[in-house]
């Protein structure tokens, strides 16, 4: 069944797990939007390995893993996660790459370092050129995988972009950079990667016709949706169900089921609102017990309750099948769970989700507290099980957002997930 896996609130929601766990049983796997801000955490025979552009299908030898076209691309980068994986014992002939991805150039790594720097813009970004390189796409002065093929081609668009970059660096005042020697380190990028580009829209085209069984991975959250996001403070794509038809070429059609992943209490890397944070001692409990440290940046992660009125907008929103909620076990210890089933102050309504920051960042959470379990509950295999708490806790989930859950993981390991079996 095609079947895409999102994240339903600020990413980091584990959707690296729950994609491995899901990944065997699908002929394609393909990435659709973001770029190398992303770090899927899997483990590949017992080893923990962060995947940040390949798709997760890649472990998988039989498995088409696609990076199509909505992916920003930074060659150097995705030479080495390549490399890494080869030492791991992987082919890697199972790889496709989008001929029409855009490029990360070096200059969108640069102006991504300024602005986050300047007073202009701090949106607490990853520093990886995401945002500057689709601005290019919007400006349609893009580069493609497709033009690092040919050399002539490359250096004829490139001269007078880095041009472009190099007077807007001189006018806020930061030195000029010579690009000569990341072009050629690009050019030799695009001849190692020269083996896997392809037309990923056609492959995708096919394999949907040919009935295969395609997973569509996401990146990143809903609530950083470039346009259903908490805007400013959000990345620069379509983290959506949207993102996969502008992202692969293949319809609305094509997909068969939505799999919507939350964490059971909530995460927030950079800047922006974060109604139910905590900054309690439950606050460093939960960041401690779930290792809430970015894995493409390190940063401490900003932790806080389950936020059931952003997880109902994201399920609406994405129109999610059913949701997958991950690091359960990391509630263990606590005796009382707080969910946030409401919004007050001069910018709730009505249950309603504020548009933008602006509104998010007026809000106060009303609470619901409901029964911790105090156990331990990580080497559970079947849902009934479940201390009866863990259990209502779900229930209430799924009452409030009207999404029944279909998995439950309580831990790293692939086989600490529970399928739910109705
Ligand atoms: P950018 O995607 O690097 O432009 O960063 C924009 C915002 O998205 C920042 O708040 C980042 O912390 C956040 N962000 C980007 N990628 C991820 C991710 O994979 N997980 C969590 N947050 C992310």
């Amino acid at each position: 069944m095609n079947t895409v896996v999102l994240g339903l609130q600020w990413g980091d929601e584990g959707k690296g797990k729950a994609i491995d766990y899901l990944a065997g049983a699908f002929d394609v796997v393909t990435r659709f939007q973001g770029g190398h801000n992303a770090g899927h955490t899997v483990y590949y025979q017992g080893r923990k390995v962060v995947l940040h552009v390949l798709p997760s299908g890649i472990f998988y030898p039989a498995c088409l893993a696609v990076i199509a076209h909505g992916v920003v691309v930074q060659p150097l980068q995705l030479v080495e996660e390549i490399k890494n994986a080869r030492a791991l014992g992987l082919s890697m002939q199972n790889l496709a790459l989008s001929d029409h991805a855009p490029l990360i150039l070096p200059f969108h790594q640069q102006l991504d370092v300024v602005f986050e720097d300047s007073r202009y813009q701090r949106i607490g970004t990853t520093r990886r050129g995401i945002g500057p390189a689709y601005e290019d796409v919007i400006g349609r002065r893009a580069l493609f995988v497709k033009d690092l093929l040919q050399e002539n081609a490359f250096r004829s668009k490139i001269t007078p972009l880095a041009e472009y970059y190099r007077r807007l660096f001189t006018a806020h005042g930061h030195p000029a950079e010579s690009f000569d020697q990341a072009i050629d380190q690009y050019l030799q990028a695009g001849a190692f990667l020269k083996p896997y580009v392809a037309n990923t829209t056609f492959l995708l085209q096919r394999a949907f016709q040919d009935g295969k069984n395609i997973l569509f991975e996401g990146a990143q959250g809903t609530l950083l949706d470039i346009n259903l996001g908490t805007y400013p403070f959000v990345t620069s794509s379509n983290t959506t169900i949207a993102g996969v038809f502008s992202g692969t070429g293949l319809s609305p059609k094509s997909v068969e089921r939505v799999i919507g992943i939350s964490k059971a209490y909530a995460t927030r890397v950079g800047e922006g609102p974060f109604p139910t944070e905590l900054k309690d001692e439950n606050g460093r409990m939960l960041r401690e017990r779930g290792n809430e440290y970015g894995s493409t940046t390190g940063r401490p992660r900003r932790v806080g309750w389950l936020d059931l009125v952003a997880l109902k907008y994201a399920v609406q929103i994405n129109g999610v099948d059913s949701l997958f909620i991950t690091k359960l076990d990391v509630l263990d210890e606590l005796a009382e769970i707080q969910v946030a089933t409401a919004y007050e102050g001069a910018t709730a309504a009505d249950g309603q989700f504020p548009s933008h920051a602006d509104g998010l960042s007026l809000v106060r959470p009303v609470y619901q507290t409901l029964p911790g379990w105090r156990k331990n509950i990580g080497a559970i295999g079947r849902l009934k099980d479940l201390p009866r708490q863990v259990r209502s806790y779900l229930s209430f989930i799924e009452d409030f957002t009207g999404a029944g859950v279909s998995h439950v993981s309580l831990g790293g390991e692939r086989e600490q997930t529970i399928e739910v079996d109705r």
